[in-house]
This record gives structure tokens, C-alpha cells and sequence, in this order.
């Protein structure tokens, strides 16, 4: 079998937009028949949640959209994960120099909403995932929504 695609998401924390984007990729790959085409992770740039489960929010959300999140929280190994996964996709533009910093590639390191079909002409432009922690249930059906588009776009790109 030809070697498996790694596509790494990446946030601050790893419990509320990462695993979503992680659990809706893993969906989306499913339902194409591709899955078994991709190594699939996500992880925080910060460690305070590692061993966590995805925020009972970001959980209800795929939930209601049949979708289970499969994610413990764990941080970025920056030594291992930039050998083992070709697509580092970062939530939002903090996220995106962080990884910057600890070295990842940038021809390997994307913003999510890059690959949104309504951001495709100037990805350079591409709105931030915003944080959705410390605001309300809305806020994440925002981020789920912004989410969705993206993970297709995502999953076109990577395919192609
Ligand atoms: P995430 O959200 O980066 O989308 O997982 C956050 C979760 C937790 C914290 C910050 C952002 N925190 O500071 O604990």
C-alpha cells in the first residue's frame, strides 16, 4: 500500500476548533471512500488540556451533526510531527507563526480557511477560525459551519 497522507490540525488548546476540524476531515475522507489514504491527527500549540477529550461543546456540535470526535488533547511535537505529516493546517493566523517558529515548513503549513471554496481566489485573505472557548454554543456552530467548508476544500486539494 502506498504511504498514507499526514494531515496534522493545529490550534491553541486542542479541545475546541482542532478536533472538530480533525473529526470533520475524518468524516468527510469516510464518506469518499478515502479514508485509508490518510494518517489524520490535530494537537494544540500549548499543553494545558493534554490527555482531554474535545470541549463538551465542540463534541455536542459534531454530535448533532452525527459525527463523533475521536481526539484526545495533546501538544504539537514539533521533532516528530513535522517529519510524520505533509499538511499542517493551522486555525488561525497565531497558530499559523507559532508553527512558523518551531520550525515547520512553510510551503507545508496552510491556514484552514485557505482552502474554503468562498477564500479560494485570495487564500492570503482567508479569515481566522475564531477561538471559540470562552464564548457561547453559537460561537461553535459558527466555527463548525466555517469548519465544514474548509475540510471540504481540504480534502479536493489534498486528493488532487
Ligand atoms: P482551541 O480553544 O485552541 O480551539 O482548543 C482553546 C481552548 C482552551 C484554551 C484556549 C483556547 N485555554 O486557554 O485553555
Amino acid at each position: 500500500m502506498a504511504e498514507r497522507t499526514g494531515v496534522l490540525f493545529v490550534c491553541l488548546g486542542n479541545i475546541c476548533r482542532s478536533p472538530l476540524a480533525e473529526g470533520l476531515f475524518i468524516h468527510a475522507a469516510r464518506e469518499r471512500g478515502v479514508l485509508d489514504r490518510f494518517d489524520i491527527d490535530s494537537c494544540g500549540t500549548g499543553g494545558w488540556h493534554a490527555g482531554n477529550p474535545a470541549d463538551p461543546r465542540s463534541i455536542a456540535v459534531a454530535r448533532k451533526h452525527g459525527i463523533d470526535l475521536p481526539s484526545r488533547a495533546r501538544q504539537l511535537r514539533a521533532a516528530t510531527d513535522f517529519a510524520r505529516f505533509e499538511w499542517i493546517i493551522a486555525m488561525d493566523r497565531s497558530n499559523h507563526s507559532d508553527l512558523l517558529a518551531d520550525g515547520s515548513e512553510p510551503s507545508r503549513t496552510h491556514l484552514m480557511m485557505a482552502f474554503h471554496a468562498d477564500h479560494a481566489v485570495k487564500p492570503s485573505k482567508a479569515p481566522d477560525v475564531p477561538d471559540p472557548y470562552y464564548g457561547g454554543a453559537d460561537g461553535f456552530d459558527d466555527v463548525y459551519e466555517m469548519l465544514t467548508g474548509a475540510c471540504d476544500g481540504l480534502l479536493e486539494r489534498v486528493l488532487s
